[in-house]
């Protein structure tokens, strides 16, 4: 039977999200005895503080029952940490179910999403799945352009993705640009502000979208525990945005959309914003050092404001850089599906040994 014949027409050619290679995966396609090192997926290298892996193994007795629907407590809390009233708060398992319930929700058939590209590769898959209108903007430089999306708009326009830092760039765009980008944009006009990578900015003139979002409503800001406070596996979002916005989400996401495990670790996550400045500083010692590294070799490396980066080797460099990384046992993202070229990778910023080891076989493959 082909199954694909019975498909949704506009479903048929789309390709599933590749995400980065997993290690036991590469283990066996390449029968890798030593250690291996993963730094494909931007996620944290170091495991959940010790306080959030206790919450959930004391969680784990309650398994039998459903966890909270709406994330009620965790969105009080979330709340009180950010500033904002609970009412506009919106959680999601990862910040990647609340992009898919925005576009499924609010953009229809006939509308369009305006996005960067290259950035985070979920959008055009979330986009096609749904249907709807797909508006493309290059980067400039490496980072968004925002006066050429703003020129992108059309009245078939309902949303517009502002990835910020970007991802796979690391670029920022600043306050200023943002307020310029903002001004006049119609407010039936939803602009997604994804801040998947916030905790880890330390540029001063990063805009602050809570504080836009008090004289505009048509905002939202999306970020995630999956980054920062090391939690990936757990799958746990959040959005801030006007609470009559947070209400339509509701309708429309799935019953008990965010796991018990996941609404408990967040809470307590949010607890340990002192031991996470530890963390966030030694990625941020850890990343001009592979960056200053990197371009020593020889390699274009935009400023990043989040825990990877972008490498751009010189055209005179040896070719299939990535996979012979992978064949040394270090896992990078090859940023071909991105557009920005064979032989670019991302690399996320791991411990200070898996930093070393990444740089030493590195060097190796490209003496
Ligand atoms: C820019 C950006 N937005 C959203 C996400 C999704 O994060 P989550 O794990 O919260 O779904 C990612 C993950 O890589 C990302 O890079």
């Amino acid at each position: 039977m082909n199954f694909k014949d019975l498909m949704r027409q506009h479903l048929k050619d789309l390709k599933p999200y590749v995400p980065g290679k997993p290690i036991e995966e590469l283990r066996r396609e390449k029968n890798i005895a030593g250690e291996i090192i993963k730094l494909a997926s931007n996620e944290n290298p170091k495991e959940p503080f010790k306080e959030i892996r206790e919450t959930i193994i004391e969680e784990i007795s309650l398994l039998n029952r459903y966890p909270n629907s709406g994330c009620h407590y965790l969105c009080e809390d979330l709340a009180k940490h950010i500033g904002v009233d609970p009412d506009q708060i919106f959680v999601g398992n990862g910040s990647n179910e609340i992009l898919d319930i925005l576009v499924r929700g609010f953009v229809r058939l006939d509308e369009e999403v305006v996005y960067p590209f290259p950035s985070f590769i979920a959008y055009p898959l979330i986009i096609e799945l749904a249907g709807v209108g797909d508006v493309k903007v290059p980067l400039d430089n490496y980072r968004l352009d925002l006066k050429s999306m703003k020129e992108k708009i059309t009245p078939a326009t309902k949303m517009i993705f502002i990835c910020n830092p970007n991802n796979p760039t690391g670029t920022y765009v600043s306050a200023d640009e943002v307020n310029e980008f903002l001004q006049g944009l119609p407010d039936t006009i939803i602009v997604v502000f994804d801040e998947a990578y916030y905790e880890f900015v330390t540029a001063d003139d990063y805009p602050d979208t809570i504080e836009l979002l008090k004289s505009r409503d048509n905002l939202i800001i999306l970020r995630t525990f999956s980054k920062a406070y090391s939690l990936a596996g757990l799958r746990v979002g959040y959005s801030i945005s006007h609470p009559d916005l947070v209400k339509c989400l509701h309708m429309i996401r799935q019953p008990f959309n965010v796991n018990r495990m996941a609404q408990a670790a967040a809470k307590t996550a949010l607890k340990l914003s002192g031991k996470l400045k530890g963390r966030l500083r030694e990625n941020s010692e850890q990343m001009e050092f592979v960056s200053n590294e990197l371009k020593t070799l020889g390699f274009t490396v935009p400023p990043s404001q989040t825990n990877f980066l972008l490498a751009i080797p010189p055209l005179e460099f040896e070719t299939g850089i990535v996979e012979k990384l992978m064949e040394r046992g270090v896992i990078v993202r090859g940023m071909n599906p991105f557009g920005l070229g064979e032989e670019s990778f991302r690399i996320s910023i791991g411990t200070p040994s898996e930093n070393g080891r990444f740089l030493k076989e590195l060097k190796e493959i490209i003496s």
